[in-house]
């Protein structure tokens, strides 16, 4: 199968549509990573994203559709609170976790009683979701555990030959995956951290509790329990500028081609070095994160991460995915 990558047009849209309606897979674009669209009815259109992915079979998916879709029929109903998040937030990269009305496929839920919704505001995303006006079930549009996608070119790279089309927008602009919330109880619960903070939530909803998976409990949120993110070349966290450059230098000895990422003022004093330059504010930080891990991966043989100092707001949620990209550093 040839994988065409095109932009928005009446003709790209069209075709999508076709696609999801025969059962086929369409990445798009949205302001987070891409995603990997499949028929939220369809048990086989469903199945075949676990398959393409690699993805366990007890990772649920969120279904996603356009800002007009009237979610009520898929939905058990929803607390006050939610309604004033949804007015908040959506479009935009928060997903609510409510109970099931068991509408679509029971693979998207993976037997867990709940559905995650979003709305993204990618105009890429809205146009493709408007034009098909169905829920679309849709993970990051990496192969199971590598680095999420935040370019066409990302989601080809893992991709080619297995999917028909990748409706390109651009880069993504917001750079880690959207804020998991679970709406079914009283106070929400962030499931999985991203763009929209405990606080922003807090200052709407009055409260947000922020879940964490403890050791040998069964996660809230089946995605939390899997190694992600991982670049494919070896890796190596540290804390400091110095012990950055004593492990570029060991690598260099070795034979190899080490490169180091770092946050801005550190990338600065290390500038004689391979460095790949995080940002300096949260929203750089996300926004680059995925885009370095891959281009370090293609580049060196060591990827050296310095972690970031900075933290509070999207911090939290770049911090959750530096971790698993690096191993715990403490
Ligand atoms: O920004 C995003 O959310 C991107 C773009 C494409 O929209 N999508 C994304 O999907 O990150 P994925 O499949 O890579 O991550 C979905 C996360 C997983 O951690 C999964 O366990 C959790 O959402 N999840 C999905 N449905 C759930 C449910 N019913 N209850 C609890 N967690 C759920
Ligand atoms: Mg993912």
């Amino acid at each position: 199968m040839e994988t065409q990558i095109l932009g928005c047009s009446r003709g790209s849209l069209a075709r999508a549509k076709q696609y999801i309606e025969e059962g086929e897979i369409v990445a798009f674009h949205t302001e987070t990573v891409y995603g990997l669209g499949a028929n939220a009815f369809s048990d086989e259109a469903v199945l075949k994203i676990f398959a393409l992915k690699g993805r366990p079979s007890d990772n649920p998916l969120i279904v996603h559709v356009h800002r007009d879709y009237d979610i009520s029929a898929l939905i058990g109903g929803e607390p006050p609170y939610a309604a004033a998040l949804r007015a908040a937030f959506l479009p935009g990269p928060l997903t609510m976790v409510y109970p099931s009305a068991g509408k679509v496929s029971k693979y998207v839920s993976c037997g867990l009683g709940s559905l995650a919704v979003r709305v993204p505001s990618s105009p890429t995303a809205q146009a493709f979701l408007r034009e098909v006006d169905l829920p679309v079930a849709a993970p990051s549009a990496n192969l199971s555990k590598h680095v999420s996608p935040v370019t066409a070119r990302h989601v080809y790279d893992d991709f080619n030959g297995k999917i028909p089309l990748i409706l390109d927008g651009g880069a993504c602009t917001g750079g880690i995956e959207s804020t998991v919330l679970d709406c079914t109880g009283e106070v929400p619960q962030i499931l999985r951290e991203g763009l929209v903070t405990r606080e922003m939530i807090a200052s709407v909803a009055g409260d947000c509790l922020v879940y964490r998976l403890r050791a040998g409990e069964r996660p809230k949120s089946p995605g939390m329990a899997y190694k992600h993110y991982a670049p494919r070349c070896k890796t190596a966290p540290c804390r400091s500028a110095a012990e950055a450059a004593e492990l570029y230098r060991a690598e260099l000895q070795a034979g190899g081609a080490p490169c180091i990422l770092a946050e801005r003022g550190v990338a600065e004093e290390l500038s004689g070095y391979d460095v790949l330059d995080l940002g300096g504010t949260g929203e750089e930080m996300a926004r680059n994160l995925y885009a370095l891990l891959r281009e370090g991966e293609n580049r060196a043989t060591l990827l050296i991460g310095v972690e970031p100092r900075l933290r509070g707001g999207v911090m939290a949620g770049v911090m959750n995915r530096w971790k698993r990209a690096f191993g715990e550093t403490s």
